[in-house]
Formats: C-alpha cells, sequence, structure tokens
C-alpha cells in the first residue's frame, strides 16, 4: 500500500463495520437467536447477569457431573461450577473419540527446516496417553507438579495434556528463558519431574536447550528425572536422571484413564512477570478455564468445522496454553503449529504457510505486523493469503497505521480484526470484539459479554474519555485462582488498590461510546516485543554482575517492538566503563534471564534519582527518557541526580 493511501485511511475516522454475511452466519448470532436476542446490545445487557451467561455457556460442555451452583463469590476469592466434575483432557480429546472429528487432523506442525508432522485427534489421543501412562509409571499423581522446558513442537502439548488428563499440574517456562529462569520457575513450584528436548531450530542453527535445563537441574534438587525428547539430533550428555521420551512411552498403553477432577482443582501453573524481581506463578482450574477459553475462541474467532486456525505465540506463554492447546482442541479446530522464526530463511515465511495450510484465521501480535510492514508488501504479492477470513491481534497496544495495513494487505480489506485484550491472570479474551462488533482501529472495542469492565480514578470511581485504571468488577469462570504458594501476594496486588475490583495493571481510556482504548501498563511490566517483562527482574539480572552497583530499567517507545528495555547503570567503584562492558552487560542479562530481556541499550551515569529512603524513582527516569516533564520531584533526597540523567540521555 502507497503511504499516501495509508494517510488517507489514517484520518478517515472510520468504523470498519462487519459485511451482512459475516454476521447472518456468525456463531454468535446462531446462539443469540437460540437465545430469543435481538442484538448485541441486549446480549450484553442480558449478560450483566454473569451467573446466566456462564452457566449457559458451561452448558456447551461435557461434565462427569454437573454443578450444585455456578458461582461462590467470597472477594477477592471465587469458585466456579460449585461440585461439578470434569477434566479439560475429556473436552479437548475424549469426547471427539465418538465424533467424526476423531479422524480431523489435530496439529498441522512444520519446522523451520521444513520438516512435517500432521497429528489426527486420534493420533494425539494415542500419544497423550502413552506418556501419560509413563508419567504414572514414574509416581506422578494427581496435585504434583511437573516443569516443562520445551519448544513449539507437537511433544509440548501432548505432555500437557499427559499433565492435565491424569491430575497434574504442569508448569510450562518458555524455552526463550535462560538456565537461572527455570530453575527458579522449577523449584517455586516444587516439580519433581522436568521435561525437555535435546535441541531446537532457530534460524537455521540448533539451540542445544538440554545443556540449559541440565544446568538449570543442578540448582533444583527436587527433581528426579529429567525427560528428554530426541528432536534436533544433537550430541547431548545422558545422566542417571535422565530418560529419553521416546524409550520411555515405547511400551506404553495407547489407553489411560482421565482423573475425575473438581472443577476447582488446578489445572496449571504459568509465570508471569510483576513488579518484583520475583515472577508469579499463575493458577488456572480445570472447570472454569475450560469454559472460559472454549467460549470465547468458538465465539470471538467464529471457529468452525473447515477452518484453519493459525496463532503464531509460543505455546510458553498464556496465548499458546488457551489458543494453541486448550481451546482449539476443545473446538476439534485444525491448527497450524510452527516452529522458527517468523521470518526465515526469507521474509514471506508466514504468507507461504497461510498458503501451503489454506489457514482460514490468524492470531499474531502487533510487533510482527509492524514487522512485516517494515519488511514490504513484495513479499506479500508472491503468495495467495486469499483463505483468510478472520484476522486476530494481541499482547500490546495496536497502532492504528498498523491495524489498517493488517486489514488491506492482509485481510484484503474482507477480514475483521479481533483486537483482543487480556491476560496471563484473565486465562481468556476479556475485551475484544465478535465478529459482529462495528470495529475501530486501535481499540479493543468493548468488553465481552460476562465482563464486567471499568476505568477508575485514583479514588475508584468510574470515568469516561480519560485515562485511567482499568478494572474488573465481577468474577469470570477462567480467572487466576492465587499466586501459587503466595495467596497474600494475590490479594495485595490484584484486589487490595480498590477492595473487591480486580485490578489489571493496564491504563486504558473508554469513549462515548463505551469502546476501551489500551494505553499501556500503569506499574513497572514492560512490554518488549508483546513479551512481559519485569524492570526489577532485569535490574536484579543486571546488579548480579560483578561490574554493577546499581541499576534502573525503563520502556522506551520502538517503533517496532512496543518497548524495548534502556538500562541506567551505575559501575562499581573502580570499574571502568567501556563501550565492551556494555555489550557484556546486554550478554549478561541474556544468560540471566533469556535474550528477550536484553536490554537495547546500557548507559552509565554517576547516580539515579531517589527517594529519601533509597527507593529509585523510576517515574523519574522514564519522563526523562522519554523527554517529558518530571513533575513534583520534591520526595526526591538527590536532585542533582536528575541533571546526571540529562547529561545521560
Ligand atoms: O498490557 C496488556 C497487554 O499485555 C498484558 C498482559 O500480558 P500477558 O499476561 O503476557 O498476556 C499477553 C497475552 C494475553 C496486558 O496487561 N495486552 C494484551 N493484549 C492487549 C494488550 N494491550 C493492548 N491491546 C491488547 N489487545
Amino acid at each position: 500500500m502507497e503511504k499516501k493511501d495509508l494517510d488517507v485511511l489514517l484520518k478517515e475516522k472510520r468504523v470498519f463495520k462487519p459485511s451482512k454475511g459475516i454476521v447472518e452466519d456468525s456463531n454468535i448470532k446462531k446462539w443469540m437467536d437460540e437465545h430469543n436476542i435481538k442484538s448485541y446490545n441486549e446480549l450484553l445487557e442480558k449478560a450483566e447477569d454473569h451467573r446466566w451467561f456462564w452457566e449457559e455457556m458451561a452448558k456447551e460442555l461435557e461434565w462427569y457431573k454437573p454443578w450444585d451452583d455456578v458461582l461462590e463469590w467470597n472477594p477477592p476469592d471465587a469458585k466456579w461450577f460449585i461440585g461439578a466434575k470434569c477434566n479439560i483432557v475429556h473436552n479437548a480429546l475424549d469426547r471427539h473419540m465418538k465424533t467424526g472429528v476423531r479422524e480431523k487432523i489435530a496439529y498441522i506442525w512444520e519446522s523451520e527446516d521444513g520438516r512435517l508432522r500432521r497429528l489426527t485427534y486420534e493420533d494425539l489421543y494415542k500419544e497423550v496417553n502413552r506418556f501419560a501412562n509413563a508419567l504414572k509409571r514414574l509416581g506422578v499423581k494427581k496435585g504434583d507438579r511437573v516443569s516443562i522446558y520445551l519448544p513449539m513442537i507437537p511433544e509440548l502439548p501432548i505432555a500437557m495434556l499427559a499433565c492435565a488428563r491424569i491430575g497434574a499440574i504442569h508448569s510450562v517456562v518458555f524455552s526463550g528463558f535462560s538456565a537461572k529462569a527455570f530453575a527458579q520457575r522449577v523449584n517455586d513450584a516444587g516439580a519433581k519431574i522436568a521435561i525437555t528436548v535435546d535441541g531446537f531450530y532457530r534460524r537455521g542453527g540448533v539451540v542445544p536447550l538440554k545443556e540449559s535445563a541440565d544446568e538449570a537441574i543442578q540448582n533444583a534438587p527436587a527433581v528426579e528425572r529429567l525427560i528428554v525428547v530426541k528432536h534436533a539430533g544433537n550430541e547431548v550428555a545422558m545422566k542417571d536422571r535422565d530418560m529419553w521420551w521416546h524409550e520411555l512411552v515405547k511400551n506404553e498403553s495407547t489407553e489411560c484413564e482421565t482423573e475425575v477432577m473438581d472443577s476447582e482443582d488446578p489445572l496449571f501453573i504459568l509465570y508471569t512477570s510483576g513488579t518484583t524481581g520475583k515472577p508469579k506463578g499463575v493458577v488456572h482450574v480445570h472447570g472454569g478455564y475450560s469454559v472460559g477459553v472454549y467460549t470465547t475462541l468458538k465465539y470471538v474467532f467464529d471457529l468452525r468445522g473447515g477452518d484453519v486456525w493459525w496463532c503464531t505465540a509460543d505455546v510458553g506463554w498464556v496465548t499458546g496454553h488457551s489458543y494453541i492447546v486448550y481451546a482449539p482442541l476443545m473446538a476439534g479446530a485444525t491448527s497450524v503449529m510452527y516452529e522458527g522464526a517468523p521470518d526465515y530463511p526469507a521474509q514471506d515465511r508466514m504468507w507461504e504457510i497461510v498458503e501451503r495450510y489454506k489457514v482460514t484465521i490468524f492470531y499474531t501480535a502487533p510487533t510482527l505486523i509492524r514487522m512485516f510492514m517494515k519488511f514490504g508488501d513484495e513479499w506479500l504479492k508472491k503468495h495467495d493469503i486469499s483463505s483468510l477470513r478472520l484476522l486476530g491481534s494481541v499482547g500490546e497496544p495496536i497502532n492504528p497505521e498498523a491495524w489498517v495495513w493488517y486489514h488491506q494487505m492482509i485481510g484484503g480489506g474482507r477480514c475483521p480484526i479481533m483486537d483482543t485484550w487480556w491476560q496471563t491472570e484473565t486465562g481468556n479474551f476479556m475485551i475484544s470484539p465478535y465478529p459482529v462488533t462495528p470495529l475501530k482501529p486501535g481499540s479493543a472495542t468493548k468488553p465481552l459479554p460476562g465482563i464486567e469492565a471499568d476505568i477508575y480514578n485514583e479514588d475508584g470511581k468510574s470515568i469516561t474519555n480519560k485515562g485511567g485504571y482499568l478494572v474488573i468488577k465481577k468474577p469470570w469462570p477462567s480467572m487466576i485462582r492465587t499466586v501459587y504458594g503466595d495467596p497474600d501476594r494475590y490479594h495485595k496486588q490484584y484486589w487490595s488498590m480498590f477492595p473487591g475490583v480486580y485490578l489489571t495493571g493496564d491504563m486504558a481510556r473508554r469513549d462515548e461510546e463505551g469502546y476501551f482504548w489500551i494505553q499501556g501498563r500503569s506499574d513497572d511490566v514492560l512490554k518488549v516485543a508483546g513479551h512481559r517483562i519485569g524492570s526489577a527482574e532485569v535490574e536484579s539480572a543486571l546488579v548480579s554482575h560483578p561490574a554493577v552497583a546499581e541499576a534502573a530499567v525503563v520502556g522506551k517507545p520502538d517503533p517496532i517492538k512496543g518497548e524495548a528495555i534502556e538500562a541506567l547503570v551505575i559501575l562499581k567503584r573502580g570499574v571502568n566503563s567501556s563501550p565492551e562492558l556494555k555489550e557484556e552487560l546486554r550478554i549478561h542479562v541474556g544468560k540471566e534471564l533469556g535474550a528477550i530481556a536484553k536490554p537495547s541499550t546500557v548507559k552509565f551515569v554517576n547516580d539515579l534519582p531517589k527517594t529519601r529512603s533509597g527507593k529509585i524513582m523510576r517515574r523519574v527516569i522514564k519522563a526523562k527518557v522519554l523527554g517529558e516533564d518530571v513533575g513534583d520531584i520534591s520526595t526526591l533526597a538527590n536532585p542533582e541526580a536528575v541533571e546526571e540523567l540529562d547529561r545521560a540521555v
């Protein structure tokens, strides 16, 4: 698209109305008809009775025993579908064995080097059962934690589903995290079993993940066994506690009974960054999470029989948990799973995949959209991507320019974009359009039915047309139940600023028509290429380097990644600053946390602004980095540090 065309579209405050065909044919329209609901607004109104709404949604799944009551709400503790018995794997796999879905492809998997695997629902069912039996043989029981450190290969969903099937709690750690980050999460979860891979492909090379797993497990003494998937074929040193996955499952039966779980029994722990140096283990449960993720995918992305769904996230993040593993399987969908870099070997890799598998629904992050925009439209012209009928965006705010490009160039002007706002803690989409919703570029539109979101000022008053704290006022089935091992942190972090109301950590604005515009985080959490990283985590990684005395980290707007990490570092006395040291510190953070957390810039300073109690004031640093007014600095113990910042930035 020509720049001038884009400018025209941007100036137009156009609302993109869905076509009549899309509306009439949509899953949500059918649902509304069945419930005698005439319009979307009527649906939103009716769903203010959130118990009614979520109970209707829960009826779409199979339960071993139905609930006695829908919700027990003792703020901030919620229990959904009280007394019900279920297992998410029953809905994701078992129930399909009785229908035609059994022969359908569950995953089309492609590796960076072009290897292909197609798993039907029946294949997946059998592989999951074999691995579940193997875990049982190793002594894994209901409630035990299993840490999974795997890349985007089919064994990752297989391992997750096998844990869930036998009632064990999985804790997946993104394979891009460092050994240290993995060890910290294994220890926090108290896992006895860990699962990894020999290596995986990235940009033509092999990442030897087993080496990181070994390093981690040296510092995780409770781990009894490390199960290793043979994938890249790189040489690995097997230790006494190590077992090859393929040998472990060789003689296992392809049938394994599914554990009957209580609706509120934990399904998984997923670590995410907060405002302190220690990540939070977000706990989700079988019942409510099943209902939430399944129905949001079905109605937001309008999933149906012939669709080929591609969510480009990594399964190591919540987007992958909810919308590559659990929801699409519950929906009996065919998903694409890709292991590798999106622009390797060339910048049209993604479009090649869309064309090859005739992807119909494509769900990705604004960072990638902006990257493709930068690559230029000629890469797109090489491929027929007209199979697409719906698009999605997640993870960070999408700027209207990228939205319009995505809509025109990828969506051919015909595919609506579902900009889905949600979080690790929320489990499923919260603020998002349905395909029937008129769209405004850059807005995630309105809270979904059954979700009551609001914008509060400092005093907890609801405000319109001004930026404020994004909050959720009623519980929802797939909400976080607790922070693993730290219920106090759960209460304090999310429910204390406005008692009984869930604090999202985001700032947002609502316009006169009730559309929400997400502005970004209000806390010290960064969003780099859609990845969630705590400033405090990066700071403690920097301070662990022998040359560093103190460090402060802030986010700086980046045209592609949304935010880039800027680190300000005070060196220890006697250490000389040099460009080499800057690079060494960046590498050090990569080793401590993972490559995604590497600062894009490191600057050396002699002083950092602090309060009288010695706390670094990130707010002041951020204002300086952004070239904004620093505001009130009367509480600073060292106002001269502000001048020092001027010099540095
Ligand atoms: O700041 C919001 C941003 O991502 C945060 C949640 O990050 P995480 O738990 O890693 O989950 C990401 C995938 C669901 C939110 O607090 N965010 C997520 N989706 C959007 C978004 N910001 C703007 N628009 C979105 N659609």
